[in-house]
């Protein structure tokens, strides 16, 4: 660690054990010292294929069975990941310090590390929705298979195709699960982790803490959308930099 990011993992500690209001949003970032491929970074999962060709509805009207290649292919990975530090120290805030986690991810390490009262914009990879609706099915469901079966996979209750419960490109949000976010921006220190934070409206919620008035701090080894607004910019990995805040903090 460098001097500067020294100063400031001690000013974020600081800050953190003296918060009323802890909030935190998360992005792919966080998982990669998981071995989950982040979406715009290095090796990101969108420089290898076109966003339209897989994660919009569009793409899975015109090859239900490619984008579910895709999505199987994701969920092996992830089944096969553990939570790394990143996920343990924020779930432990959740539960000691009342942290809100807000996290754009949709694989479940964050649940897995036990965070409690996780707000999740973007759904689950592990959960499925009937794609045509269909009464019986209308709410989504559990399916941890992997691989999935048969692709695409079939409504147990209409026999028509299922799909992934996760947000795709050009999907509204859940207006409910985004207003809770919303209001939960308006803390005291509010943390960007992991996140290019290009994505609205998840990106938004950065601006909306800073209005608040929330010290803002962004932890990402580059800079990204909204380096401009953070009041604390440390350039350290997920699992560094939140380890290292942590036992800071703990002290005081
Ligand atoms: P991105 O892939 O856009 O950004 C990941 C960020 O993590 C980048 O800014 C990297 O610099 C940073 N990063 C990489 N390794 C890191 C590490 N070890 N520690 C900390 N940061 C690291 O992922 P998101 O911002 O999460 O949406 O993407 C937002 C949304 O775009 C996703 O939820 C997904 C995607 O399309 C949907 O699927 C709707």
């Amino acid at each position: 660690m460098t001097g500067s990011d020294r100063v400031a993992v001690e000013r974020v500690a600081a800050a953190i054990a003296a918060a009323r209001s802890i909030t935190v949003l998360t992005g792919a970032g966080v998982s990669s010292a998981s071995g989950i491929p982040t979406f715009r970074g290095e090796d990101g999962l969108w420089k290898k294929v076109r966003v339209e060709t897989l994660a919009t509805a569009d793409a899975f009207e015109n090859d239900p069975r490619l984008v579910w290649e895709w999505y199987d292919w994701r969920r092996s990975i992830i089944r096969d990941a553990q939570p790394n530090a990143a996920h343990h120290v924020l779930a432990a805030w959740a539960r000691t310090r009342r942290a809100t986690l807000i996290t754009q991810n949709v694989d479940g390490l964050h649940e897995r590390a036990g965070a409690e009262r996780l707000i999740r914009l973007h759904g689950s990879i592990w959960h499925v929705r009937c794609w045509s609706r269909c009464p019986a099915g209308r709410a989504d469901w559990l399916d941890e298979r992997v691989p999935i079966g048969t692709l695409p996979p079939s409504c147990p209750h209409c026999g028509g195709m299922v799909r992934p419960a996760v947000i795709w490109f050009g999907e509204p949000l859940d207006q409910a699960v985004l207003d809770r976010a919303r209001a939960a921006a308006a803390c005291d220190v509010f943390l960007t982790v992991g996140t290019s934070a290009v994505v609205y409206p998840a990106a938004g919620l950065i601006p909306d803490a800073k209005v608040a008035g929330a010290l803002v701090v962004e932890i990402n080894p580059d800079a990204t959308g909204t380096s401009h607004m953070a009041d604390v910019t440390l350039r350290m990995k997920a699992d560094e930099a939140l380890t290292a805040i942590d036992e800071l903090s703990d002290l005081r």
